[in-house]
């Protein structure tokens, strides 16, 4: 029994879907990237099936594949996810918009601005995926030689982070006294100019937009490395895990738990000790519905047989790091010596081939689709698999990903969704009328001004 403990979800949206051969597949929607009425559609049916966010992933430059590869995945382009997801709260009430924005190549009034806006646009519905963008090409888009080193990122970040949400609390919310008798729109006593000067940001403040609807947006990270960890223990409120099993989740699950009750928590978070369930954690997972077990499989074979072994061989190579393509694809892989490469994808990789028994082209395929967490079977055994991670503290939720779509997304909704409803895990009505409170979290206070409760708005 699962008690009173329910699933959060998100909806992972690139908008063709996360795996490489998706918009071939019969009936999905090539062009779903820049179709805007089809991301109204999805983005309604989502709310219909009372999900907590769409996830709108950003990358600052064209992912750095080989060419071979990128000329074949829709995952090239997409929209920039403001301008996506202001259009978007206009056509939906409830579910939550979450938009990637980069430490690294912003500036932090910026991002304060436009997340504070799109908070008041929403009623209270904005979240902030924080990412320090690891693609080195994005620093050649933005008048770097190369990029910033990866923990110097996370140093910003957490930096970056303080000065936003001290740029949210620039006025209190109750600042806006609009008295029409006395002339006066704001009181200059609940206004606080920040003047923050540090190692990497220097911005006086105040930001020149009323305190946002849930006080600050819901903070979203999803980094894996030591750095990444830390900084997600020390600010998220919801983490995007990539765990790829039920076990490689627990232990996910655990480590940034304990981080977050830790007191101290090093370089990137001075100081920790927060309440473990103010933060939720929703690994990615492809998610394949069908009749039978046997359906559902069929329908990711399929799937992933519409991946290009050009391109499915490049991502294989680069998960082994070492290059398999002079072996026969029809054939197994060979004994793979220790390389310098990611001992960790490595192992998965060969441990997947070993396990499912898969040749070099049926592995280059899977890696080269979507190789994480992916559960592919009936609504019943997807359900039980979802509750599962609940109860043993793999996860808080998931951050779903769609096989293709519309049929994906829909199967999820139709048919999951209910059966998650059934055994009382998931919601059968929005709890409240903000991103934070359907997520069970706290408005956080203003830390200038202590005695304000209500909104501006
Ligand atoms: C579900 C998920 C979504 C992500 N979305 C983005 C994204 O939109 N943009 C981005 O630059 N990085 C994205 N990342 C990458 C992370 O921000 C991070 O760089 C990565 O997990 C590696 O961790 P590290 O930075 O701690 O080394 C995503 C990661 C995950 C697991």
């Amino acid at each position: 029994m699962s008690g009173s403990k329910q699933l959060k979800l998100g909806a992972f949206m690139r908008p063709v879907s996360i795996h490489t051969g998706a918009w071939r597949y019969p009936g999905a929607l090539p062009d779903a990237n820049f179709n805007f009425p089809a991301l109204k559609r999805f983005i309604q049916k989502l709310e219909q099936g009372k999900f907590d966010a769409f996830f709108m992933a950003d990358h600052l430059a064209v992912l750095n594949m080989p060419i071979n590869a990128l000329k074949r995945s829709h995952t090239v382009t997409s929209f920039e996810p403001f301008t996506l997801l202001s259009a978007l709260a206009s056509v939906t009430e409830h579910i939550g918009l979450v938009a990637t924005a980069s430490t690294t190549y912003d500036q932090p009034y910026h991002i304060a601005r436009r997340f504070a806006s799109l908070d008041h646009i929403s009623g209270g519905r904005a979240g902030w995926n924080i990412v320090t963008t690891a693609n080195p090409d994005a620093a050649l888009n933005f008048g770097l030689e190369e990029q910033i080193e990866h923990d110097e990122r996370y140093v910003r970040a957490r930096e970056f982070y303080e000065v936003v949400t001290g740029l949210w609390d620039s006025f209190a919310d109750d600042a806006f006294v609009r008295d029409v008798e006395s002339g006066i729109y704001f009181d200059p006593e609940k206004i606080h100019v920040l003047n923050h000067q540090g190692k990497h940001l220097s911005v006086r403040g105040p930001l020149n937009i009323a305190r946002p609807v849930q006080g600050w947006p819901v903070i979203v990270q999803a980094g894996a490395s030591e750095a990444g960890r830390q900084l997600a223990a020390a600010t998220a409120e919801v983490v995007f895990a990539s765990a790829g099993n039920l076990e490689m989740g627990k232990a996910f699950y655990a480590d940034i738990k304990g981080r977050v009750r830790s007191p101290s928590g090093g370089r990137f978070a001075p100081s920790l000790g927060r309440d473990p369930d103010s933060i939720k954690i929703l690994p990615g997972a492809l998610v394949v519905v069908g009749e039978t077990v046997a359906e559902a499989r069929a329908k990711r074979v399929h799937l992933d047989s519409l991946v290009h072994y050009e391109s499915g061989i490049a991502s294989l190579n680069s998960a082994l790091g070492y290059d398999v393509s002079h072996f026969d694809p029809d054939g197994y892989l060979p004994e793979i010596p220790p390389t310098n490469a990611g001992k960790t994808s490595r192992e998965r990789v060969i441990a997947m081939a070993q396990r499912e028994n898969l040749t070099i082209r049926q592995l280059a395929q899977r890696i080269g689709s979507y190789g994480g967490l992916a559960f592919v079977g009936t609504p019943q055994s997807i359900a039980d698999e979802m509750e599962q991670w609940l109860i043993e503290e793999g996860s808080d939720g998931f951050n779903i990903m769609f096989p293709f779509l519309p049929e994906g997304l829909n199967d999820f909704v139709d048919k999951v969704i209910p059966e998650l409803q059934r055994r009382g895990i998931f919601r059968q009505e929005y709890e409240g009328k903000t991103l934070r409170e359907n997520l069970g979290l706290t408005r956080p206070a203003n830390r200038f001004f202590q005695t304000a409760t209500t909104s501006v708005r």
